[in-house]
């Protein structure tokens, strides 16, 4: 890039004198319709609790979904991610609750389309808030066995397709599920069923406070690092990006976000599939303590936010979705 011009003909702080004019020259800029909100689904009747490790972030028994969901559709926010609970009594090895057609996520599946036909649900397809050992896929030999698990995944992608999902989200980081999955949906028909495929996702610390909100924290013995990525490595998410549009994604998910900006770009620059940012519960966790400490201003969503547009994310996954929306919307 050529940088042309020079002081004092050429003054940058002109174009930043009023506010009026920032916003006329603003290269990115955020609306309701760059988030998706996740939702922590839990038993019962008639409940919402908070989560110890990420401040403001509730789960929701199924009844209760529909008092988020309104506001979802008041804030005209496009899609939600759905999590689940699961009670300790449900999981096992093989993580078998993932295939039972009235578990956590199918019944909200079908409360959400039933009473909230245009809100989009994206729901995650992988094993750990299922397995005894908080794994994602299951255990052979004590190893995480990639070809077992995907048969087991299909199976849970089916059923959710079933239950009405909009939008399949591996995030297992198996190898060649995506291809396996597709082939499935397809063969059931449902072809309009969309897969966004957690393609580069890191090994990552910043994952702590989300396995404490789906209860896989403590069931965890070791780390992931047989399966998701090395978070030395770049090439490598290319690779995995390549692989999983060639299987059939219709978009990726990096994640996490903040600190692999770097990743976003590369991938906007090299691969024509749009890319979604999952700003993590680490990140959410960090900027909630630092805001309520007083160390930042409220200010510091936005820019966290607008930092993955600026990389080239067509939307972000992030808990701060409702409160950002409604902020938008005063502003508007
Ligand atoms: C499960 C899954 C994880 C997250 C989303 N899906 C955690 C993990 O892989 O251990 C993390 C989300 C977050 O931290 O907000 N496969």
């Amino acid at each position: 890039m050529k940088i042309i011009g020079s002081y004092p003909k050429t003054r940058l702080r002109r174009l930043r004198k009023h506010k009026w004019l920032r916003n006329l020259i603003s290269e990115n800029n955020i609306s309701p319709n760059d988030l998706i909100l996740p939702i922590f689904v839990r038993e019962g009747k008639n409940k919402i609790e908070s989560i110890k490790t990420m401040p403001e972030v509730k789960r929701y028994s199924v009844d209760k979904l529909p008092t988020i969901l309104k506001k979802v559709k008041d804030l005209k926010i496009p899609m939600v991610a759905l999590f689940p609970y699961t009670p300790n009594n449900k999981k096992n090895k093989q993580g078998s609750e993932a295939l039972n057609p009235n578990n956590l996520i199918c019944r909200s599946l079908r409360l959400i389309k039933s009473k909230f036909p245009d809100i989009g649900v994206m729901c995650d397809v992988a094993l750990d808030p299922y397995t005894s050992h908080g794994h994602d896929g299951v255990l052979i030999n004590n190893e995480i066995d990639n070809d077992e698990t995907i048969k087991i995944l299909v199976k849970q992608a089916i059923l959710q397709a079933k239950c009405g999902c909009d939008v399949i989200a591996p995030s297992d980081m198996m190898d060649g599920r995506i291809g396996l999955i597709r082939k499935a949906l397809d063969k059931e028909k449902f072809t309009d069923v969309s897969i966004l495929s957690y393609a580069v996702k890191y090994a990552s610390s910043f994952y702590g406070p989300f396995r404490e909100a789906v209860g896989s924290k403590s069931k965890l013995k070791k780390d992931k690092k047989t399966y998701q990525m090395d978070f030395r490595n770049s090439f490598e998410a290319y690779r995995e990006v390549g692989l999983d549009i060639k299987e059939g994604a219709d978009m990726i998910i990096v994640k996490p976000g903040m600190i692999y900006l770097d990743i976003i770009r590369n991938i906007k620059k090299n691969f024509n599939v749009p890319i979604i940012a999952y700003q993590v519960s680490g990140e959410y966790s960090l900027i909630k303590d630092g805001i309520k400490k007083k160390l930042f201003k409220e200010d510091i969503i936005f820019e966290s936010l607008i930092a993955f547009k600026r990389a080239g994310a067509c939307a972000i996954i992030s808990y701060f979705a409702i409160e950002v929306a409604k902020k938008l919307k005063k502003i508007n």
